[in-house]
């Protein structure tokens, strides 16, 4: 059964038409929802919630009707919103207990304690809300859509405003959430290198409509978005001739040092080009990615779209 599913989304605001037919598909697990500013993605996550009703179409989470079932949905989903709002002058301590009791939460104040340490803000817990950082109040975000032992969460952007590390650590935690409690996610963000690391799925959107959706693998192998980098140094005339001539890859591009290869089969290319380096006796000075696979993907994807 799909987490999430929607059939032909549509939403105006206005003249503007925020979802065009959306068929969205999330499965267990971690999933990306990507698209670029403007695509709809918000827009969704508040229709998934019933904060926004849709114009037309239908859209489920968990099986429930995501209109009519808002309030069971809520209860059992954890999210953090774009812009969300605090009462600034709680600290923040109080403000979870406070939630926690309204999810009826046992011991809610040792498991506010918990995900204060979780989220790394336990050192600021007596600190009202209306003096924290913008990062600071991403962290309280985060534990709050975590305190009422959801099934899914829902994390629109939730590494904007967190430093290098607090990042890391998210993704870690996002991580350790599925794999040891299957707490789903579903998480809509920008930043493509992080959300490699942890999703098995990417729903990719653009101007209110899915352009496709599916596991990551699938995904790679039916886009190929991998290009690489290389650098060598010695006769490198030969050796562009020779890339271009191998059929798993797909098309060679000079950009003054670098050689750029879109590569149709990067398990081969990855153990071919050492030896025909070697064969050329050529030093090889770089050979790396250009950009991670999801990117890749979005690149081919929004690119394509943009150019119809
Ligand atoms: N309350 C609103 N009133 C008018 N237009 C809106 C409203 N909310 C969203 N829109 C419009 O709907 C479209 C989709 O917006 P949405 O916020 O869902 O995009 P997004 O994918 O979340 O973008 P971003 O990556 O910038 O957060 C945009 O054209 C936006 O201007
Ligand atoms: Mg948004």
């Amino acid at each position: 059964m799909w987490v999430v599913k929607t059939r032909g989304l549509v939403k105006f605001f206005g003249d503007v038409v925020a979802l065009d037919g959306l068929d969205l598909r999330v499965p267990k697990g971690v999933c990306g929802f990507i698209g670029p500013n403007g695509a709809g993605k918000t827009t969704t996550i508040h229709i998934l919630l019933g904060l926004l009703k849709a114009d037309r179409g239908e859209a489920y989470v968990f099986g429930l009707d995501c209109w009519e079932n808002s309030y069971e949905i809520r209860r059992r989903v954890g999210v953090l919103l774009e812009n969300p709002g605090y009462p600034k002058g709680f600290t923040a301590e109080r403000y979870l207990e406070f939630i926690a009791k309204m999810y009826e939460v046992n011991q809610p104040k040792s498991k506010v304690k918990g995900l204060l340490k979780d989220v790394d803000l336990l050192w600021a817990r007596n600190r009202k809300i209306g003096e924290f950082s913008a990062g600071m109040l991403q962290r309280l975000g985060l534990a709050k859509a975590l305190i009422g032992e959801p099934e899914l969460v829902i994390l629109d952007e939730p590494t904007a405003n967190l430093d290098p590390i607090g990042r890391l650590e998210l993704m870690e935690k996002i991580r350790e959430l599925w794999r040891d409690r299957g707490i789903n996610f579903f998480i809509s963000s920008h930043i493509l290198p992080e959300l490699e690391e942890i999703c098995t799925w990417a729903s990719i959107i653009n101007e209110g409509t899915i352009v496709d959706q599916g596991f990551v693998t699938e995904l790679a192998k039916k886009y190929e978005p991998y290009v690489y980098e290389l650098e060598v140094e010695g006769d490198r005339d030969v050796f562009i001739k020779r890339l271009s001539e191998l059929n798993f890859v797909e098309e060679v591009l000079v950009e003054g040092n670098k050689i750029v290869c879109k590569v149709k089969d990067v398990n081969i290319f990855c153990k071919e080009i050492p030896q025909i380096v070697a064969e050329f006796a050529l030093t090889l000075r770089k050979f790396q990615p250009s950009y991670g696979v999801l990117m890749g993907i979005y690149r081919r994807l929004i690119k394509n779209e943009k150019s119809n």
